[in-house]
């Protein structure tokens, strides 16, 4: 299994914060965010993480991990030119991936849960994490049957089809990368991670894992206060690095 942090992105919503540093490197309590999904992966026994960020930042971003011996695993990292979407990633990765299966976590999310076992039993097509949340808008929407089984997944639904959440973490098979390549870009001009992962859906081959512990995206002030504090009462104890 091959690891991805995507942690380029303009981080616009962070500004001034965002206008000399990359939102990614910003202090979540004492450590800088990156830290916090680079440990979801190290803790799932990911040996080779690549690490995708902005041009402008690469230099900082190499100041501070180097090549991952302090942290027993190997970084690489590639330059994505412009945010153009999640799924960009894979096209990205491709030589990196290889004929691996792939975990991807966004540079601005953070974890309670310990999903090694998750990960280490993942064998093909894709599998995705859910949690409930109050404000289901921003994020992708999971609509489940009967059964509990995925039917839909709609990005950021004006309309609401429920409050399960597709946090940013996710596992996929080798195929993605060929997935990747043959989506559109959507209306905002991005390679959509949700077609990818309906792409899997409609194939039946998308399992849904529930998040039960804290999770946070911390593109925005309200919720970069709370990733504080989050961080300082229940995460910093379990922190591998
Ligand atoms: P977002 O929070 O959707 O985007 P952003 O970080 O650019 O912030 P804003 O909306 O405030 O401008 O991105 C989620 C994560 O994915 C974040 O860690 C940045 C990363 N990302 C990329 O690396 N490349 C991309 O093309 C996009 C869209 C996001």
């Amino acid at each position: 299994m091959r690891g991805i942090i995507l942690s380029g992105g303009s981080g616009s919503r962070l500004k001034p914060l965002t206008k000399i540093t990359s939102k990614q490197l910003l202090p979540i309590y004492d450590r800088p965010m990156i830290y916090y999904p680079l440990n979801t992966l190290i803790k799932a026994g990911i040996k080779e993480i690549l690490i995708i960020i902005a041009p402008e930042r690469a230099g900082d971003y190499l100041n501070l991990l180097g090549g991952g011996k302090e942290f027993g695993v190997k970084f690489t990292y590639e330059i994505q030119d412009k945010p153009e979407g999640l799924a960009q990633a894979f096209i990205i990765a491709e030589n990196f991936i290889g004929q691996e299966s792939v975990a991807m976590i966004l540079g601005d999310n953070i974890f309670e849960d310990d999903f090694s076992e998750e990960i280490k039993s993942f064998k093909s097509g894709a599998k995705i994490f859910a949690k409930k949340v109050s404000d289901p808008e921003r994020f992708g929407v999971i609509k489940l049957d009967e059964n509990l089984k995925p039917k839909f997944i709609i990005e950021k639904p004006k309309d609401k089809i429920s409050d399960l959440a597709v946090t940013g973490l996710y596992v996929f098979d080798n195929r993605v990368v060929e997935i990747a390549k043959n989506i559109k870009p959507s209306d905002r001009g991005e390679l959509e991670i949700t077609d990818v992962n309906n792409w899997y859906l409609q194939k039946g081959e998308l399992e849904v894992a529930m998040v039960n512990g804290e999770w946070l995206d911390a593109g925005t002030f309200e919720s970069l206060l709370k990733a504080q504090n989050i961080a300082k009462e229940k995460l910093v104890g379990k922190m591998i690095i």
